[in-house]
């Protein structure tokens, strides 16, 4: 057999979509795919992003169809005149028959807090403005899952821009390309007005995988290339997991998709990381992570379980405010809840694989709803957490009423660093009354 028609055999076996075979609940119309295309000379930037990394300094990242193109960013505070530079590093990689473009990365800095610098990608083509986050409070971050390509997710993101945030958290599922590689240069282009003027800080969704067996054991080919977190800057060896601090928070991003169990890399990581925090620096604790571990959804049951029973213990010890999740395409809210029960000095939970994929709605939940389940629907949407202070942050969600946006949930939440009864946080804030 020629082997470019063995390939082709492959190819079709991996676009056959198993998964979606055994789902049982009606899923909410789907948007059809939206499909960009780049319009410029191939040496000019498309798919610009930017992403934290480490203090005062962002990462810039594009792709160039030329690949003699020099991985430089010029950039300043004043709009086309570019007073600094800096040089990184451009990839490519190969997925069967598709060799993506030129993929550069530069990280450029030490920038001010909370402002807008003006740069240019590779000496060429448009110019591009960013906005750095503050360095006291508040802050507020987006927070979004499962966002995909569709009509729904331009809605989804002209709604994100609509009004002021410093950083977007998504808890995974990024493109959806499913190994159809072009269409990673496509949600590229779609992100690029927004992610290329606030960073986004990612993690990986099981549609990141794209693993072929024997070919691409490890998977996450694409995503690897395309989106690296600061991972190395956080001690950890894997773009699948990392931490970073902004503006008293720190955020811990993991990977449901890579080893979790007790004796891994990824748990060892966890247990370093918590270790290292300091609640009088970063009083608020944060971790994001794409298969949910509480979810009164029907879809998607017990798939965050095993790491729920890996990690729980390890988070609820450590004081974590807040646990986002994607993957079910819906918004659940939890109270605080440890090992199943309401806990008042356990996480809350937060299910937001809202952002408004091609595979539609997650309607079905079961019934009656959980006493620890406090507000569910499925709807298209984004989430919003304004962290005011050390002590008080507010949290809503904004739904997609067809192409508008409408505030559907919101819940004032207290810093469990802050709660002199969580007496379980090692290096808690402590509170006036009890110095
Ligand atoms: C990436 O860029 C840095 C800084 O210019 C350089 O030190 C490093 O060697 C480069 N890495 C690779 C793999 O080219
Ligand atoms: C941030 O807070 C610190 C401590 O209160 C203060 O010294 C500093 O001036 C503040 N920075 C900005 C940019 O507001
Ligand atoms: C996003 O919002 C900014 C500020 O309002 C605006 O200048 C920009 O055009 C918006 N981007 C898109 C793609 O709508
Ligand atoms: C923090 O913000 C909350 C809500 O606005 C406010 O009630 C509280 O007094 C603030 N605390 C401090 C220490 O500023
Ligand atoms: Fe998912």
């Amino acid at each position: 057999m020629p082997r470019s028609l063995l390939l082709l055999l492959l190819l079709a076996v991996v676009f056959l979509p198993t998964h979606h075979a055994s789902v049982d609940f009606t899923r909410q119309p789907p948007r059809p795919l939206v499909y960009t295309y780049h319009d410029g000379p191939e040496s000019h930037p498309q798919q610009v992003h930017v992403s934290l990394v480490g203090k005062q300094y962002m990462k810039i990242s594009w792709v160039t169809e030329e690949r003699n193109v020099a991985s430089i960013v010029n950039y300043g505070k004043i709009p086309g005149k570019y007073d600094s530079s800096a040089t990184g590093n451009s990839t490519s990689y190969h997925y069967f028959l598709y060799t993506s473009g030129e993929i550069h990365h530069v990280t450029i800095g030490p920038l001010d807090p909370a402002t807008i610098y003006y740069y240019r990608c590779g000496g060429s083509g448009p110019e591009f403005n960013f906005q750095t986050p503050p360095v006291n409070f508040s802050i507020e971050f987006v927070v979004v899952g499962d966002l995909g390509q569709t009509e729904w997710t331009s809605s989804t993101l002209e709604h994100i821009n609509a009004s002021n945030y410093d950083v977007l958290l998504l808890p995974g599922d990024l493109s959806y390309a499913d190994t159809q590689q072009p269409l990673w240069d496509s949600f590229g282009r779609l992100v690029q007005p927004y992610a290329s003027r606030r960073p986004w800080m990612v993690t990986q969704g099981n549609h990141e995988q794209e693993i072929f067996p024997i070919i691409y054991p490890k998977g996450f080919k694409a995503y690897n290339a395309r989106w690296p977190m600061p991972y190395e800057e956080s001690g950890s060896n894997s773009n699948l997991y990392y931490s970073f601090d902004v503006v008293g928070t720190h955020i811990i991003m993991l990977g449901s998709y890579t080893d979790f169990s007790v004796d891994s890399d990824q748990y060892k990581w966890l247990m370093n990381d918590l270790a290292k925090v300091d609640r009088s620096l970063t009083p608020w604790l944060i971790v994001l992570l794409h298969a949910p571990w509480y979810n009164s959804n029907m879809a998607h049951q017990g798939e965050g379980e095993s790491m729920r029973l890996a990690m729980e213990k390890m988070l609820y010890d450590s004081g974590v405010d807040m646990v986002f999740a994607g993957h079910v395409h819906a918004y659940e809210r939890f109270t605080r809840v440890y090992a199943n029960n309401a806990a008042p000095c356990g996480p809350i939970y937060i299910t937001i694989g809202d952002g408004g994929n091609r595979e539609g709605l997650a309607m079905a939940y079961k019934e009656p709803s959980p006493s620890i389940s406090l507000f569910r629907e499925a709807s298209f949407g984004h989430g919003r957490l304004r962290i005011i202070n050390e002590t008080h942050a507010h949290w809503s969600w904004h739904r997609n009423d067809d192409s508008a946006s409408v505030v559907a949930d919101g819940v004032w939440i207290e810093c469990l660093s802050s709660l002199p009864s969580c007496g379980q946080i090692k290096g808690k804030v402590p509170k006036h009354d009890e110095l």
